[in-house]
């Protein structure tokens, strides 16, 4: 049988009977609650021309639009995002006396996927937009709204984040630097690389927006992380966006929702689009956000209308399954339990030499079985072994809370986790190595790499701004110049001896890399009181 007659795209499942009950069920309680607060809903078309999502959002990756053509050849997609239309919309169909307008939608988002990593590529949003309107009392509603419908659903394990896109701005422009360091910078933020960060920012010494920006992905938690920001920067921009938190937080507080609520300033993704207040929400055996949103005042006025909005959407199918397994709940989450996925060979002696000088009980890690599963005794910490890249499937699923993997395995794979801590051991490189002698920028043929890495080689290559081939191979890639199957190698080196014995050399080091300490996004904010216990532990095992 043609698989394609019986199978469905990457990225695209069927619902059959319960759950599709428990969809159906979450996201008409989401619309009701929605629709009691006032907001009125509105359809656009599923398939729209490709242009209102270039020019409006330059954040949405082009890969990962599902394009169709329509029959005068041009190209349209299907709906990937539901702010953008209903930002067109509103600046071309609403007038102003209509302003502003509350408007929801409950229709699906749809993802080009990469196959193999089970990331969805369909997904149904209910969400919430309020256009028109600025300033507290639209944020509060507009974050009302959200903890409303997500209360009402009968989550109870959930928690809404709130950031501030000025922060990050503000300290940015203070710092003074070129557009490729921000965005080099931006990125450590995102993904809490802290070690990494500091070594960006170390050539700008003790300057003060450096020390806040240093500090940017730690200031996640309570509200006691609004007063740490205070004590970091004098800079009005930043300390006006605190401010207004703190407002926001005790206007949400009146309403009941106080204790919902975290604060994180390392929010700093899509930094085009967000203008103001950010907000991800959280909920217990989901790993990735199940609800996003914010302020997008500049959005409007890319369909020719300048007019401020705010909005948010939720990923119904996740909160519905969350809210069928315990985890939705507020017992569910097991805050106080950690469970770490660790890389099995080339890093697993010295990972567990670190647990065991952490203090760890590991005795029945080293007698040595064919078991992968191991609870540490009276620590609610659980050992998972897998290979590499599991290591990061499992996290980034929020199945395990935390990993230990390499940092090339982290470059070629990539995904959504925080790498918190670079465990310094595991050291060696990524280098770019052929036959001695050999030149292989010389000529005009486009030179042709053999690596395992196909993704790190791609992405160093076009850095040097060359377009190369790779071919990907398995294992001893050194083979591959010496049989002239290709003209250069990125591979790791750690010795240096396998190239030494078959004549190869180094023309360019690629990247340097180690063990690094990986974390899933909810699990940080979630159990964020145990993975930081760890994290302590593990660093003084370092030290010790
Ligand atoms: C890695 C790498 C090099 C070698 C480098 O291979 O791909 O071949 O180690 O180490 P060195 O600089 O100390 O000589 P690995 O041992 O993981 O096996 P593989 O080549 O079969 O993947």
């Amino acid at each position: 049988m043609n698989r394609f007659r019986i199978s469905t795209p990457e990225g695209t499942r069927d619902l059959l009977f319960s759950s599709c009950r428990a969809l159906r069920q979450t996201e008409n309680t989401i619309r009701a609650s929605l629709e009691n607060r006032g907001y009125s809903e509105i359809i656009t078309p599923a398939v729209e021309y490709f242009d209102v999502f270039a020019q409006a959002n330059p954040e949405l990756d082009q890969e990962q639009m599902l394009k169709v053509i329509d029959r005068s050849g041009r190209i349209c997609v299907v709906r990937p995002d539901n702010t953008t239309p209903i930002a067109r919309i509103a600046a071309t169909r609403l007038d102003n006396a209509a302003l502003p307008v509350r408007l929801y939608y409950s229709q699906k988002v749809f993802r080009s996927v990469v196959g193999g990593h089970g990331h969805k590529g369909e997904f149904l949003q209910v969400g919430a937009e309020l256009i028109g309107a600025d300033g507290l009392e639209a944020d509060k509603d507009i974050l009302s709204a959200a903890f409303g419908a997500l209360t009402e659903t009968g989550a109870a394990g959930f928690r809404i984040e709130l950031g501030h896109a000025e922060i990050y701005k503000a300290l940015i422009e203070e710092l003074g630097v070129d557009a490729a360091a921000a965005e080099s910078i931006r990125r450590l933020i995102e993904n809490k690389s802290f070690a990494a960060l500091g070594d960006t920012l170390s050539p700008y010494g003790d300057r003060p927006a450096a020390g806040a920006l240093r500090a940017m992905p730690q200031l996640f938690g309570g509200m006691e992380v609004l007063d740490q920001v205070e004590a970091l920067t004098g800079n009005v921009r930043v300390l006006g966006a605190v401010s207004y938190l703190r407002r926001l937080y005790r206007a949400l507080d009146e309403t009941g929702y106080g204790d919902r609520i975290m604060i994180d300033l390392g929010l700093v993704h899509e930094m085009d689009y967000y203008t103001g207040v950010m907000f991800r929400g959280y909920i217990g055996g989901a790993g990735a956000a199940i609800l996003a949103g914010g302020r997008y005042n500049a959005l409007c006025a890319k369909f020719g209308k300048d007019m401020p909005a705010g909005g948010f959407g939720i990923d119904v199918e996740s909160v519905a399954e969350s809210l069928q397994g315990a985890a939705g709940t507020e017992t569910g989450i097991r805050r106080d339990t950690v469970r770490i996925a660790l890389t099995k060979g080339r890093l697993e002696k010295k990972t567990l030499a670190l647990l065991k000088s952490a203090g760890y009980d590991i005795s029945e890690l080293e007698a040595g079985s064919r078991k992968l599963i191991f609870a540490l005794p009276d620590t609610g910490v659980e050992i998972v072994l897998a290979k590499a890249a599991d290591v990061i499937t499992y996290v980034e699923h929020g199945v395990c809370d935390m990993g230990v993997v390499g940092k090339d395995t982290i470059m070629e794979k990539g995904g959504s986790f925080y790498e918190m801590v670079d465990l310094g051991f595991g050291k060696c490189r990524f280098a770019l190595a052929t036959k001695k002698g050999k030149d292989v920028y010389g000529g005009y043929r486009t030179p042709v790499i053999a690596t395992k890495y196909p993704a790190v080689t791609k992405a160093f290559f076009n850095r040097k701004n060359m377009d190369v081939e790779t071919i990907k191979i398995e294992g001893s890639v050194e083979l591959a110049p010496l049989l002239e199957l290709a003209d250069a190698i990125v591979d790791i080196v750690e010795t240096g001896t396998t190239l030494k014995e078959n004549g190869l050399e180094v023309i360019e080091d690629v990247a340097p890399i180690s063990a690094r300490v990986i974390v899933n996004l909810a699990s940080a904010k979630l159990k964020k009181a145990a993975i930081q216990k760890v994290i302590a532990e593990l660093e003084s095992g370092l030290e010790g």
